[in-house]
């Protein structure tokens, strides 16, 4: 199976009453264990790449390892690839080019008519291809960009979602309510929040930062329009736990190939793991 549409995985979630995982990679390993968790829970997801994480590699090398792992493992569950955190036009622009098939456009750190304005121009790029687009209004919590940010300075302000909504033309709105990145800081949910805001926004919602959120709220989340989940830090440790506890044992295990291997499989459970519990 190739790489499916972003419309058509968000139409198989409403069809399924799902909750798409997004997993965020990096390298081989981490695109390779993505796509083998989410062959062997039989359920449909995103593999998304965020712009910061591109500088190792390339939109046309990610999606050329997400090809061939498809290939490789005979998916038969639809993926669709997705950058994430968006920084630039040109990143959106070279993403398209390769091949990817859904985009998130992250200009949070702006001003609100700044950020409208921006979002804007990049929606109607993306709708001309058919791509639907995340946009994020508020700025999440935890580390991104290396900035650290206090909770409540960036919630959304739901009074600030039916302009954002209306003159952006976004398909997803990504939302600050407590969900932080990183494993630094713990989330805390703010449902009424949610609910205030999934009452005006009448798009799909998405939450940033997964790890860590107790799958009790994400379960929850989902009576409120939330059909996208984001989940970085928990597969990156997964992988980097495999080398470090290597290493730790015997300073002289230098099998890059087996603990790869072993890094994927790593990788692949702790997929399944988010992915049966959260629906
Ligand atoms: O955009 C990526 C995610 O929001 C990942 O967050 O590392 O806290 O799971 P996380
Ligand atoms: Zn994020």
């Amino acid at each position: 199976m190739e790489l499916v549409n972003g419309y058509t995985l968000m139409k198989y979630s409403e069809n399924k009453k799902n909750v798409l995982p997004a997993f965020n990679t990096t390298n081989f390993e981490l695109t390779h264990g993505i796509v083998k968790g989410l062959q062997l829970s039989q359920k449909g997801g995103y593999v998304q790449i965020s712009s910061s994480n591109l500088e190792l590699s390339s939109p046309y090398m990610i999606k050329e390892m997400v090809d061939f792992s498809m290939k490789k493992l005979d998916v038969d569950v639809p993926i669709a690839l997705h950058l994430d955190h968006g920084k630039s036009f040109a990143d959106v622009k070279s993403c398209i080019d390769a091949g990817f098939t859904s985009i998130m456009v992250d200009m949070s750190h702006l001003s609100l008519s700044e950020n409208i304005v921006e979002v804007q121009r990049i929606t109607e790029y993306c709708h001309y291809f058919n791509i639907p687009v995340e946009a994020e209004l508020g700025a999440i919590g935890g580390k991104e960009e290396s900035e650290s940010l206090s909770e409540s300075e960036g919630k959304t302000n739901p009074n600030d979602v039916n302009e954002f909504v209306s003159l952006t033309g976004c398909d997803l709105l990504a939302i600050s309510i407590g969900n932080v990145h990183g494993l630094d800081q713990k989330p805390d949910i703010d449902f009424p929040l949610l609910q205030k805001i999934s009452e005006i926004a009448k798009i799909p919602l998405v939450l940033h930062g997964g790890s860590g959120i107790p799958f009790e709220d994400v379960r929850h989340s989902k009576k409120f329009n939330v059909i996208k989940v984001n989940y970085g830090s928990d597969l990156r440790k997964e992988l980097i736990s495999t080398f470090g506890k290597a290493y730790e044992i015997n300073h002289n295990a230098f099998d890059v190939k087996t603990l790869s291997k072993t890094g994927i499989d790593n990788v692949a459970i702790a997929v399944q793991n988010i992915m049966n519990n959260i629906n």
